[in-house]
Order: structure tokens, then C-alpha cells, then sequence
């Protein structure tokens, strides 16, 4: 085991969400623009240059890996990936492995993510009404999400739904969503939406503070702090009537960067070690180099790592960021 990396904060870096693709089979609506243009293929890291990358941090303290995407479960190769990665599971370095996924490939993949040692997974989802779903993914069916739920949680797999609050008719289902998700034994995670990337909404209209949210839940549910955490941003709430909980995911009202242990790389192999800011570093080319010269270039960009991100400063209709959100997969 090598030193273990921190920033000039002193946070220690225990967290890698790796993003294995900037594509996705959806496009939601506060996620990308209608007509994405993509990374060649030929810019990813391949499956063997992932696997490396991982070992590398891994061995620098890294205890968590989550796989992002874009969709993570679209990414060529991804169970080969996997299951290398399910070694440090094996060997006890690394403590979960774990994935962020639209649930759209779930009814495929949760048998052989469980066998490799996944234990939960995270899924988007905002909705339960058809309807409402083809209107926010532009593109998807909700059956074939549910359909991924159930196999999910059939393979035994854990799985936390996120769901990102907006104004107007969000509000008049999210009851029925706490009620779809307790009533499987499954967290929900309610977000609020970043300005990442020019997606052709006008997010000023929707745009809903999770204070604004809770104070309306608090009307109708019995809710109280938690101190449950994951390692997350999350903070958490128990509802009283379901006994399942509720997690609060507030960059925009609430600054958590203070308590921030992640970094994040692209599918192509930049270093993001914040999400709101527009800074990385790239690292493919010292993949070919001694390990010295790849250690040397993440200590470095580590301990450039900013103090925190800029959300908020101005207001939601400011773009802070031109990447899209998919890039970094959250
Ligand atoms: P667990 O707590 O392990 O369940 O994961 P998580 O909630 O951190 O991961 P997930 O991928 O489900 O993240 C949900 C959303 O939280 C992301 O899509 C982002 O919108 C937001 N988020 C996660 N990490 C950060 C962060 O470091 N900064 C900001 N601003 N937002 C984050
Ligand atoms: N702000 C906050 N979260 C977002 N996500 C996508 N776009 C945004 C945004 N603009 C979330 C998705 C998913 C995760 C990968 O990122 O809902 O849970
Ligand atoms: Fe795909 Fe997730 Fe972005 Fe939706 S939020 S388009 S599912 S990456």
C-alpha cells in the first residue's frame, strides 16, 4: 500500500467514480441536449487501461469505486471490467464496488453484478408514470427500468433510487414514489439539479430548492434526521410512516464540499477531482510512462484539488459548467 492521496485541504481522496462511457440510451432533459455529439470511440480508455487506472488508485487508498457513465451498463466490455475490478473486492482492498445506472440493462446485468460482488446500485429514476418518463428521458420505458428493478433486487442486489426534484408535476407524484420505493425497501434520493451543460431547458423554470421540498413533505410525512451515511453527499431523513428513508442531495442550497473525498475520471481519461469546476488533468499519457511519472501526475493534481464548487454563486439559469453532466456521470 502506497501513501494515500489528500489534497491542501487535508481530504484524504477514498472515492473513484469512474466514468466508463459519455453515452446513454436516454437523454434526459436536465442531463443532455437532444442531439448529443459524442467522444469518438477511439478516445476511451480501454477495459485493460480502466482496469489499470483503478489498480492504481486503489493502491493509493481508494476504498469505494462507483461506475458512472453516461450509462455504465452500454459501455462495451463493461462485466470483463467488472469482474477484474471484483478482485480487490477479493483481497479485501477495496471495500464496495458499486455502480450509477439508468436501470434500463439492469434485467440483464443483476444476476452477474451480483456475483461479482456488487452490492447496490444506484438508479435514476424520477417518475413512475409512463408517460412522464418517455417526456423526461425523451426516450425511455419505464417498464424496462421496473422490469430492472425487480431483477435487482431478485439477485439480491441493494438499490438506492435518485431522482432529480423539479417544479410542476414532480411535486404532485413524489408521494407515490416514497410510496413505490419504501414499499420495496428501497432509499430514495431526491437531487437538486446542477447547471451542467446547455441541455435546451430553461432550468430557472423548473428548478426546486430541496429546502423548498422538504418543507412540503414535512406537511404530509412525520420526517427526522438520520445519521445513516454512504460516503455520499446525502444527508438523510427517516419517514416515520413508510420507515424507509429519505436523502437530501442540495449542492446548489447546501455546500457539502467541505467533507469532499472523491475524484472522478472520464471515459477518456481526464482527472476531474471536482465536478463544478472546469479543470482536469490527463493522465493517458503518462499510462504509457513509469508508474513514478503517473504517481507524480495525480499527487500533483490532487493536491491542486479545489476547495469547492461554484454552484450557486450566481443562480440556476447561469451555466457554471459547459460539460454536460453525462460526462462525469454525476
Ligand atoms: P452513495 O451515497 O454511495 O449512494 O452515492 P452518491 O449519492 O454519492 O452517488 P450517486 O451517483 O447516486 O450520486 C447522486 C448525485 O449526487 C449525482 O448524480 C450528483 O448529481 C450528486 N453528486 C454526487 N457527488 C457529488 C459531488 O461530489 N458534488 C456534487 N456537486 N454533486 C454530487
Ligand atoms: N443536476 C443534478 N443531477 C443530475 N443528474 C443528471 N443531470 C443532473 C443535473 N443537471 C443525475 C442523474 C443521475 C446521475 C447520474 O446524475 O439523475 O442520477
Ligand atoms: Fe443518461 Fe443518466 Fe444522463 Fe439520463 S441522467 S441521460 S440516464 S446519463
Amino acid at each position: 500500500r502506497l501513501r494515500p492521496l489528500s489534497d491542501s485541504f487535508g481530504r484524504s481522496v477514498t472515492y473513484l467514480r469512474l466514468s466508463l462511457t459519455d453515452r446513454c440510451d436516454l437523454r434526459c432533459t436536465y442531463c443532455m441536449a437532444e442531439n448529443m455529439v459524442f467522444m469518438p470511440k477511439r478516445n476511451l480508455l480501454s477495459i485493460a487501461e480502466l482496469a489499470r487506472l483503478s489498480d492504481v488508485f486503489i493502491r493509493r487508498g481508494v476504498r469505494k469505486l462507483r461506475l458512472t457513465g453516461g450509462e455504465p451498463l452500454v459501455r462495451k466490455g463493461v462485466m470483463d471490467l467488472i469482474a477484474e475490478l471484483s478482485r480487490h473486492l477479493e483481497t479485501g482492498a477495496l471495500e464496495e464496488l458499486t455502480l450509477t445506472t439508468n436501470g434500463t440493462q439492469l434485467a440483464r446485468y443483476a444476476d452477474d453484478l451480483a456475483k461479482y460482488g456488487v452490492r447496490r446500485v444506484n438508479v435514476s429514476l424520477d417518475t413512475l408514470d409512463p408517460a412522464h418518463y418517455r417526456k423526461i428521458t425523451r426516450r425511455g420505458d419505464l417498464e424496462k427500468v421496473l422490469n430492472g428493478l425487480d431483477a435487482a433486487q431478485t439477485a439480491g442486489l441493494k438499490v438506492k433510487l435518485n431522482a432529480i426534484a423539479s417544479r410542476g408535476a414532480f411535486e404532485s407524484e413524489l408521494d407515490s414514489l416514497i410510496h413505490f420505493a419504501h414499499g420495496r425497501s428501497m432509499d430514495l434520493t431526491l437531487i437538486e439539479e446542477m447547471p451542467m451543460g446547455a441541455t435546451g431547458q430553461n432550468r430557472a423554470e423548473t428548478f426546486l430548492p430541496l429546502d423548498e421540498l422538504r418543507a412540503g413533505l414535512a406537511r404530509r410525512w412525520t420526517l427526522a434526521p438520520l445519521a445513516h451515511a454512504t460516503g455520499g453527499p446525502a444527508r438523510y431523513l427517516s419517514v416515520a410512516e413508510t420507515g424507509g428513508r429519505l436523502g437530501f442531495i442540495s449542492p446548489m442550497s447546501c455546500n457539502f464540499c467541505a467533507l469532499c473525498n472523491r475524484v472522478r475520471l472520464s471515459a477518456a481519461g481526464r482527472l476531474f477531482t471536482c465536478m463544478g469546476q472546469e479543470g482536469s488533468v490527463d493522465l493517458r499519457p503518462a499510462l504509457e510512462q513509469d508508474e513514478d511519472v503517473l504517481d507524480a501526475l495525480l499527487r500533483r493534481a490532487v493536491s491542486a484539488k479545489p476547495q469547492g464548487h461554484d454552484f450557486g454563486a450566481h443562480n440556476i439559469s447561469h451555466l457554471s459548467i459547459r460539460r454536460f453532466m453525462s460526462a462525469l456521470g454525476g
